[in-house]
Parts: C-alpha cells; structure tokens; sequence
C-alpha cells in the first residue's frame, strides 16, 4: 500500500463522526419521514432496516475496501485496481456524480440557511397557504436562493481547505454532537404533544395490507442515497483510514448510526403532524410547506416554544446538509488535488467554483425566470433525477461487480480481516451479497424506475 504522507483521520471517533456525517443528510431528516409517510410508517421501516442490513452495509464495505486498499482518490483508487479494463471508469463516474450531486446538494442546503434566517426573524407566521406562498416566492425569486447556495458552498470550502484532520475531522466532532442533541431536544418537543401518540404508533405498528412492489423498491433506494453509496464519498474518505481500522465494525456502526437518525427523524415529524391532523406524506415539500405550518399549530400556544423549535429543526437541517456536503465535496477535491497535481487549497477553489456555476444554473432553473429548462424540467429536476436514479445505481451496481467478481479475493480478503489480524467472520456472506443479492437487487431497482418490471 502506499501510504506516504497522504492525510490520515486522527481518532476512530473523528472517523466515524465524519463518514456517518457523510450519511446522515437531508436524506435522514427529510426524504426518509416522507418516503415512511407515504408508504405506510413501520412496514417501510422493517423493509429499510433490512435494506441497511443485507446490502447497504456490504456496499459500504466495499467502497470502504476499495478506497483504503488504493488510499487513493476515487478515480485513481478503481483505476489501481481494474488495469486496463473498463471497472477503472466507475471511480470516473463516482467523481462526476459528486460534482453534479454538489451542486444541486447546495441549493436544497441553501434553502435550509434561508429558513434558519427566516425563522430566526419571527417570518414564518400565517394561515397555511402563507407558508405555501412563502416556499413559492423564495424558491422563484433569482437572487435569495442563489445567495444562500452561494454561502452555504463558501462554508463547506472553508472547511474542506483545512484537511482532513483540522477541517472535516474537527468540523465533524462539533457538528454530529450538536445534532444528535438538537435530534433529541425536537423528539421530545414533539412526543409531548397532544395526540403524539398517533404518530409513533403509525411510525412502529405495521400494517401488513400495504406491502407493495413499491415499497420494497422505495426503501431500498432510500438506504442507498442515505448511506451515500455509490459516488465515491465512502471510497474517498477510507482513503484516509489507517490500517488498524476495523472496516466491518465501521460499517455497521456507520449503517446504524445513519437508521437511528432516520427514524429520530420520522420521531420529530409524525407526532408533530399528527397532533395537528396533518398527513406527513406530502412528498418533497413537506419539511419547508407543511412542517413550518405544524410546528405554528402544534406549538403555536407558547410563541418561544414555536420560535426555537423551528430554528432549531432548521439549524439541524443545515447541519445534517453541511456534513453530507463536505463529504462530496472532498471526493471531487481530492481528485483534483492528486490527478493534477495542485495544492489543496487551489483543487479546493476549483471544485468550489464549478460547483457554484452548477448551483447557480440549478437555483436559477427553478426561478421565474424560466431558463435552463428541457423538457418541461428544470436542470434541478434533471440533476436530481439523473443522478439519483441512474449515476449513483449505476456506480453502486459496477462496484459490486467489480469487487464481488474481478478484484483478487486475497486483496478483499486482507482489506475484511486487516491483513488476517483479524477473524473473517461473515466474509462468505459477504463475498455472496458482493456478487449476487447486491448487484440483483439494484439492478432490480434500477429497471423498476423505468418501468420495465
Ligand atoms: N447521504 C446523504 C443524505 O442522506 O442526505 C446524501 C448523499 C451524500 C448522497 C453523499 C450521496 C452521497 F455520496
């Protein structure tokens, strides 16, 4: 392996903080209550937990294995791996997706600093269609929204241009604890709520009648994109893992860590609405339309409860954005940092740059004024759509492949069991789920969005 002076994390804390920072995102908060909402609570649930568990945390193995047996960016990481053959160009892939997930990411995480602004301002007060409007004039206005992709990129950059110990290590520490108690703080509020009850029973008791092909599916998607698998952000980060990490353990605490979170999630968002008769289920709108209408609602009685417990979800927010953000910005900076040979601070810039030029694009799509539209869809929509339901199932699926039939056994087999300083407990299963139930499974996912099956 060669290591050489390249950066390593400093403790196994830092390491997990950050790479379960990577996962925890938007994802958990805000994409996992809704996609529970609309596919009935605790049965989603169940479904997701087993997602996590037989395939997510053996393709977070694998980009585990992959990044620190090369320690080495994404590109060049597979490219050490696969010779000549075409595996070398899913660490391509992986690089690109992160650089257009980059963008986008930063307008949605933009949206969050808007409603930390907003809400810290005493704004998000009126009747339910004010906070439709309120959602609905932001999002076209062409200045604020590309103000605030701008500054939320402009923070992930000052992070990212210490390093990875003293920016992403450090920065992780502070930011996961701060959320996990802003989780904790916002669960409570909500579970003390009349008729909360309602909410946890919907998210825990299952109802057996709604198993659909679409929930399998839906959940296994979901564990993908909230573990972020499939664009290099795991890969890039064992790059800096040391020997002596534990890459099994890591993996599971990281798949756990990321659930728990989820459903925290589902615990501030269902018995908050369903105290107020809300169905949590409206889709992409609910965290910045319905639940501002909520938590007036359901905290409205005592005005500085509702005004903290709205900044504060908003803060979490941001902060769940910001370590995810981090997370893909560096598998971008640390391509360019070692492909062409620049200094860090200057891969870092360029990476801000053309993600800011993407944002930008992206933010003004969305805007009244109508351009960067094809198809009817804004290029928000198309990025979204793009790399969410092809480039990260695609990266996901080769790697499998890649690691579960073409990289040499003994080179999994070091890399599982640390070098045999190790038991290999499980690696049979694992090498199974490598080269069959993950790659099937995906692939069934993938043909499903296109409604071949
Ligand atoms: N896992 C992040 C979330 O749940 O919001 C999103 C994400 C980050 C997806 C990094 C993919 C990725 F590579």
């Amino acid at each position: 392996m060669e290591k050489g002076n390249r950066a390593n994390f400093g403790s196994k804390l830092g390491l997990i903080l950050a790479t379960a920072g990577s996962a925890v995102g938007l994802g958990n908060v805000w994409r996992f209550p809704y996609m529970a909402g609309q596919n009935g609570g605790a049965l989603f649930i169940i479904v997701y937990v087993v997602c996590v568990l037989a395939l997510g945390i053996p393709c977070i193995m694998s980009e585990f294995i992959i990044g620190r047996h090369s320690a080495s960016n994404t590109a060049r990481a597979y490219r050490k791996l696969a010779g000549k053959t075409p595996f070398g160009l899913v660490g391509y892939l992986g690089v690109l997706t992160g650089l257009l997930v980059n963008g986008y990411y930063a307008v949605v995480s933009g949206w969050c600093f808007e409603y930390i602004y907003a809400s810290a301002a005493g704004q998000l007060n009126g009747d339910p269609q004010f906070f439709a409007d309120f959602f609905n004039t932001f999002e076209k206005d062409p200045v604020k929204p590309i103000f605030w992709a701008v500054t939320f990129l402009i923070v992930t950059h000052l992070i990212i241009i210490r390093g990875v110990k003293d920016g992403i290590e450090k920065a992780s520490k502070m930011m996961m604890p701060a959320l996990f108690v802003l989780l904790i703080v916002l669960v409570v509020a909500s579970c003390m709520l009349p008729n909360a009850w309602a909410g946890v029973e919907y998210l825990f008791k299952p109802d057996f009648s709604k198993v659909t092909k679409e929930l399998f599916l839906g959940a296994l998607g979901q564990a993908f994109f909230s573990l972020s698998i499939g664009m290099g952000c795991l890969c890039t980060f064992a790059s800096y893992f040391s020997k002596e990490t534990n890459l099994t353990s890591s993996a599971m605490q990281i798949g756990i860590i990321d659930t728990v979170i989820a459903i925290l999630g589902g615990l501030i968002i269902f018995p908050a609405a369903f105290s107020v008769g809300v169905s949590p289920d409206s889709g992409p709108s609910l965290i910045f339309i319905t639940l501002p209408n909520v938590f007036q609602e359901a905290f409205g009685g005592i005005p500085v409860v509702e005004y903290l417990v709205a900044l504060s979800f908003y803060i979490l927010l941001s902060l769940a954005a910001l370590t995810s953000l981090i997370s893909i910005h560096e598998v971008s900076t640390a391509f360019v940092e070692e492909e062409f040979n620049v200094s860090r601070n200057r891969s870092a810039t360029i990476v801000t740059a053309v993600s800011m030029v993407i944002a930008v694009l992206c933010s003004l799509s969305l805007s009244d004024l109508d351009i960067i539209c094809l198809g009817g869809k804004s290029l928000f929509d198309w990025l979204d759509s793009i790399t969410s339901q092809i480039l990260l199932p695609l990266g996901g699926f080769f790697t499998c492949l890649f690691l579960g039939w073409y990289v040499p056994k003994k080179i999994v087999k070091d890399q599982y069991t640390n070098w045999g300083t190790m038991p290999g407990k499980y690696f049979g299963v694992y090498m199974f789920c490598m080269k069959f139930l993950c790659p099937i499974c995906i692939l069934l996912v993938f043909l499903h969005q296109f409604g071949v099956i």
